[in-house]
C-alpha cells in the first residue's frame, strides 16, 4: 500500500455517481445492490438518490468543487452520469490525481461533444454511418448549396452539445435551408451550432449500443431501444427520451458480433490511433436497416437516459466490478445478465420538453408490484417536505419480468397509478417490440 493510502485494498468502499437524473438513481441504486456497505455519494443528486446515498451539493459541471469533494471524501470511484462534465475534463482531472473515473478524457469525449469530430474518425475508421458534410459558421452559402444538391429527406445537425436538441429531421428541402438559416444564420443553439453537420437520413430502426470499454476490449450491455419522440406512435417534438426497453429482438447476436467489428473495434482503435483513447461508456446510437445492416447515428460517452433505468436492472452480477476495472484503465470484467426483459417509461411534467411546469406535488403508491422500481430524475421537496415536480423527466418506472409483454404491462400499469398534476408520459412504450413478438 502506497504512503497516501489510496493503493487498492480491494473493491472500491467509496463511491460517488455525478448527476441527478434518472440514469444517476439508477447508478446509485444499481451499486448499493451490488455493494451494500458501500460510502456512497451523489452529486447533486436528487430525492431518490438521497434515500440510497448521500447526496452532495455540487452541480455536475462544477469540475473543480467535485475534484475537491473527490478528494476530501477520499473517494476510490466516481462514476460520471452526464456528459458535459467529461467534455470540461472531469476525468482527466481525477486520473491526474490517481483516482479511478469511469469516463472517458475531454480528448475522447469529443466522440460526443462534437460531431463534426465524430463524423471524422468513422471516416477514417471506416465505420459505416451515413454520408455527410461538415460546415462552419462562415459557411451558410455553402451549406445551402449543398442542400439544393442532396436529396430530401436531410438530417441537420449541430455539431457542439445541445442537450438532445441538436439534430432536426428535415422532410424536405426548405425545412433543411430553415434549420440552417435557424443554426448557422441566427445562431438559435449558441456556439454548440456554430459548426453543422448535414447529412443523409437513415431508414430503419434505432438500437442504443452500450459498451463498457478501457479502450480496446469491450464488454456490452444489453441492447436498449429509446423513444425519443414525445408522443405515442413516435409522434411529436425529440424530447431526451420517454422510454425505454432491453433487450431488443434485433440487436441479435450476429448483429452485436458485426457492431463489435464494424463500430466498436475500428472507432476504439482509431481513438487508440490519435493518442485519445476511450475509457468509460461508449454509446453507439445505431440505425439497423431494413436488410439487418447497422449504421452509426451518434456516438455518447456516457450511459444513455433512460436506457440506463432499463438496462442495469437486467443485470445480476458484475456490474460494478466491470466498471471499477474499466475506471482503473483495465479491461472489462465479465457483467452476468439475466434473461428477463425489461421496460421502462417516463413520467414528465406538463410542457416538457420546452417549457416543463414545476411544483405539482406527486403522490407514488406504496404498494408497486415486485420487480417495479421507481427512479427520480426531476423532483424536489417542496417547502412541506412534500414530493413534487421540478424538471422536465419527473420520474422513470422499470420494470423488470420473465416475458416482454408482462414487462411491459407492469410498467404501464404503474406508470398510470402514479399520480401528479399535468402528468405526461407514452402509454406505448416497446410498441414495435410488442408488434414483433406478437
Ligand atoms: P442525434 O442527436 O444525432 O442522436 O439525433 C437525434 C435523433 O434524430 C436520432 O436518435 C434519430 O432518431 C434522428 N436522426 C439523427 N440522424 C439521423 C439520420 N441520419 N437518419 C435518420 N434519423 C436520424
Ligand atoms: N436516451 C438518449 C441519450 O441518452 O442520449
Amino acid at each position: 500500500m502506497s504512503a497516501d493510502g489510496r493503493a487498492r485494498r480491494g473493491p472500491a468502499h467509496r463511491i460517488l455517481v455525478v448527476g441527478g437524473g434518472g440514469r444517476e438513481h439508477a447508478l446509485c441504486w444499481a451499486v448499493r445492490r451490488e455493494r451494500p456497505d458501500a460510502e456512497l455519494f451523489c452529486a447533486p443528486g436528487n430525492p431518490g438518490t438521497a434515500a440510497i446515498a448521500t447526496n452532495l451539493p455540487i452541480a455536475a459541471d462544477d469540475v473543480d468543487a467535485l475534484a475537491a469533494a473527490v478528494e476530501r471524501h477520499d473517494v476510490e470511484l466516481t462514476l460520471v452520469g452526464p456528459e458535459v462534465p467529461l467534455a470540461l475534463g472531469l476525468a482527466d482531472r481525477l486520473r491526474g490525481a490517481g483516482r479511478a473515473v469511469l469516463g472517458p478524457s475531454a480528448a475522447a469525449a469529443r466522440l460526443e461533444a462534437s460531431k463534426a469530430f465524430a463524423k471524422e474518425v468513422m471516416t477514417a475508421a471506416g465505420v459505416p454511418t451515413a454520408a455527410s458534410r461538415t460546415f462552419g459558421a462562415a459557411e451558410l452559402d455553402a451549406a445551402l448549396a449543398y442542400v439544393s444538391r442532396h436529396a430530401e429527406p436531410l438530417v441537420v445537425k449541430a455539431s457542439g452539445l445541445a442537450a438532445g436538441k441538436g439534430a432536426v429531421v428535415c422532410r424536405t428541402r426548405g425545412e433543411a435551408r430553415d434549420a440552417l438559416q435557424a443554426m448557422l444564420g441566427a445562431g438559435s443553439l449558441g456556439a454548440a451550432g456554430d459548426e453543422v453537420v448535414i447529412e443523409a437520413f437513415l431508414e430503419g430502426e434505432e438500437v442504443s449500443l452500450l459498451a463498457l470499454t478501457d479502450g480496446e476490449s469491450v464488454e456490452l450491455l444489453p441492447a436498449a431501444q429509446d423513444h425519443k419522440r414525445l408522443g405515442e406512435g413516435d409522434t411529436g417534438p425529440n424530447t431526451g427520451g420517454m422510454g425505454a426497453y432491453a433487450p431488443v429482438a434485433i440487436a441479435t447476436a450476429a448483429l452485436l458480433e458485426r457492431a463489435r467489428r464494424e463500430v466498436q473495434a475500428p472507432t476504439l482503435a482509431e481513438m487508440r490511433r490519435r493518442g485519445a483513447p476511450f475509457r468509460g461508456v461508449l454509446y453507439a446510437g445505431l440505425m439497423v436497416a431494413p436488410d439487418g445492416t447497422p449504421s452509426v447515428v451518434e456516438f455518447n460517452c456516457r450511459l444513455g437516459d433512460p436506457e440506463t433505468q432499463v438496462v442495469l436492472p437486467l443485470v445480476e452480477g458484475g456490474l460494478v466490478d466491470c466498471m471499477e476495472a474499466v475506471a482503473r484503465g483495465e479491461a472489462p470484467t465479465p457483467l452476468r445478465v439475466s434473461d428477463a426483459c425489461g421496460v421502462t417509461t417516463v413520467l414528465a411534467a406538463r410542457g416538457y420538453p420546452d417549457r416543463p411546469e414545476k411544483g405539482a406535488p406527486i403522490d407514488v403508491p406504496a404498494d408497486l408490484p415486485p420487480g417495479v422500481t421507481v427512479f427520480h430524475a426531476g423532483t424536489a421537496l417542496n417547502g412541506g417536505g412534500r414530493l413534487a415536480a421540478s424538471g422536465g423527466r419527473v420520474l422513470t418506472v422499470t420494470a423488470v419480468a420473465p416475458t416482454f409483454a408482462e414487462a411491459q404491462e407492469r410498467s404501464r400499469a404503474a406508470a398510470e397509478r402514479i399520480a401528479f398534476e399535468g402528468k405526461v408520459w407514452r402509454r406505448d412504450i416497446g410498441w414495435r417490440e410488442a408488434a414483433r413478438r406478437q
